[in-house]
């Protein structure tokens, strides 16, 4: 009796303190409204405190980049706070240079709204929007990466520059999730966007968009990216990619070649074997109309018969075709160590940092 008596008391009062413990959160720590200052007055917001910077930007529809959901792990939601954002976290030390932290540079997910707060936010992410889409074409390019055309339904243009992303909204059992995907179609096809996805096997958005099939709806928000192509016809683009990273690519020159049909642009291509290999037909036809489109595929694993083009690392082609000295733009796109090696072929040929632009996935 004695023992059932004391095991009752210790419960209701484990209780009683749980249950003031979320008075206490309620009542102590409720930030109430705050003021949320967007490019000194530009577009002011009253939003709610206690919750992020990343979620109350959203609920207003301001867009910006989450590769990772707000969990502080992908680096990509950074903005500038220029006040109220209190002291930079641990969370975010990683993915913050040293002159970022200067410029007052924070991640969005991880500052919490306690205060008024002051933010700068560039133009083109105020511009960014949510889309609907139906799925028009799913199509295999190889074993493991699919072509998707989304159809704009809701709002039905999009206005995207070459080498910008969207970020896809796909399934998760913890809620929605997004995923970046950099825009494959040219600009100019204003009523729908273009992806290129490889499968990685588990992984949420890709699996997502490789089961989905014509009709179905799916959301983005976008565009994203801020590359901006040379507008001199004289300097030389170069496109570098390998696997998934001939996106970019795709949209690039077929926008280029829309705008500046005798302008030069070298693609470079690196595949593992013949079976990775896409896309070769349709810019060999378009070289054949515009003469100075240099396309060089180059596979790394070479499979023997029938390949007529390049061998070994993309690095090592991109090494023997451009002459040194010319007056260039690169972009590169593809894994890490690929865009490392070409990076240091293209130094060495005489590009300045400034003109080599990656994204390295
Ligand atoms: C700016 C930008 C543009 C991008 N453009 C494209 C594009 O055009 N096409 C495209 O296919 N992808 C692109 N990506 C990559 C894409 O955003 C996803 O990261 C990728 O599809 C994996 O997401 P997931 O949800 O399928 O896997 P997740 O659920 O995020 O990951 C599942 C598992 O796979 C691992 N993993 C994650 N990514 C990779 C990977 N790339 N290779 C091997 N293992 C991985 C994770 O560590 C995890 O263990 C881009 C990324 C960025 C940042
Ligand atoms: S959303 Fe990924 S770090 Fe902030």
């Amino acid at each position: 009796m004695v023992f059932v008596l004391s095991v009752v008391c210790f419960t209701g009062l484990t209780m009683s303190l749980a249950t003031l413990l979320v008075i206490a959160a309620r009542v102590l720590v409720n930030y109430g409204t705050c003021q949320l200052d967007i490019n000194a007055g530009e577009k002011p917001l009253e939003v709610q405190g206690g919750q992020t910077l990343l979620a109350a930007l959203y609920a207003n529809e301001i867009f910006i980049p989450s590769a990772c959901g707000g969990k502080g792990s992908c680096g990509h939601c950074k903005i500038t706070v220029t006040a109220g954002g209190g002291p930079v976290l641990p969370t975010e030390l990683s993915y913050l240079t040293r002159g970022e932290i200067r410029s007052h540079v924070r991640l969005a997910c991880q500052v919490k709204i306690r205060e008024n707060i002051f933010v700068k936010i560039p133009s083109d992410l105020l511009n960014v929007r949510m889309f609907d889409a139906t799925i028009e074409s799913a199509t295999p390019l190889t074993h493991d990466i699919k072509g998707i055309r989304m159809r704009l339904d809701t709002p039905a243009e999009i206005v995207q520059r070459p080498g910008q992303y969207v970020q896809v909204q796909a399934p998760s059992p913890d809620g929605p999730v997004f995923r970046a995907y950099s825009i494959s179609s040219p600009a100019y096809d204003r009523n729908a966007v273009e992806l290129v996805v490889r499968l990685v096997p588990g992984g949420l958005g890709s699996t997502y968009l490789h089961t989905i099939r014509p009709g179905d709806r799916v959301n983005f928000t976008g565009p994203y990216g801020e590359f901006h192509l040379n507008e001199d016809p004289a300097v030389e683009i170069v496109c570098v990619g390998g696997g998934c990273g001939m996106a970019p690519m795709r949209n690039i020159i077929y926008t280029l070649y829309d705008r500046w049909p005798e302008r030069t642009c070298w693609l470079f291509f690196g595949c593992r074997t013949k079976q990775d290999v896409f896309y070769l037909e349709q810019f060999q036809d378009l070289a054949q109309t515009h003469p100075h489109l240099h396309v060089i595929y180059a596979l790394s694993e070479q499979d023997g018969e029938n390949w007529s083009g390049e061998t070994g690392f993309i690095h090592l082609s991109v090494d023997k075709y451009l002459e040194s000295g010319v007056a260039r733009q690169a972009f590169l796109c593809g894994p890490p160590p690929m865009i490392d090696a070409v990076t240091q072929v293209l130094t060495a040929k005489g590009l300045r940092p400034e003109d080599i632009f990656y994204d390295k996935f």
